[in-house]
């Protein structure tokens, strides 16, 4: 029981300090720039483009960023992205927030979206 206890105590831990990201960084920046830069920017300055500006974008509420017009599912999703929410929404996009606007059909692949969630928590 005392085990037990520890155990939890020492995941809860983990959790609370990195947000345990199981992807590699590298390889998601590589898909990153094939199949998301034409319309997402990266830098803490980019303008927005036919997407909205992905600096920052974890811990961020979907549909919130200053100056981007995103559609009304979007906005009213309740999602805030961490690796989680942004692996089911990169999956299928029209299937996890219905109605939403971003032109993506999704990723297969979950090494491809774990590796891209890696990516977008170094971008801060
Ligand atoms: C053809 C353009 C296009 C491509 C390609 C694209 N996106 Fe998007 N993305 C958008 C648009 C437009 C929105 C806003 C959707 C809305 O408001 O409904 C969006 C929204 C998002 C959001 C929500 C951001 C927020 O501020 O809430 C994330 C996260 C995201 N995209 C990640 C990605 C990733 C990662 C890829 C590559 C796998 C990708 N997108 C590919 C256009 C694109």
């Amino acid at each position: 029981m005392a085990r037990i206890l520890i155990t939890l105590a020492l995941a809860a831990g983990t959790l609370a300090t990195s947000p345990a990201i199981a992807g590699d960084a590298k390889a998601g920046q590589t898909v990153f720039k094939a199949k998301c830069a034409m319309c997402h920017g990266v830098a803490a300055n980019s303008p927005a483009g036919i997407g909205p500006r992905l600096f920052k974008v974890m811990g961020r509420k979907a549909g919130t960023l200053p100056g981007f017009t995103y559609s009304a599912a979007m906005k009213a999703s309740g999602l805030t992205w961490n690796a989680d929410t942004l692996s089911l929404y990169l999956a299928n996009p029209q299937k996890a927030v219905r109605g939403n606007r971003m032109p993506f059909a999704g990723l297969p692949s979950a090494a491809d979206r774990d590796n891209i969630a890696a990516y977008l928590a170094t971008l801060r």
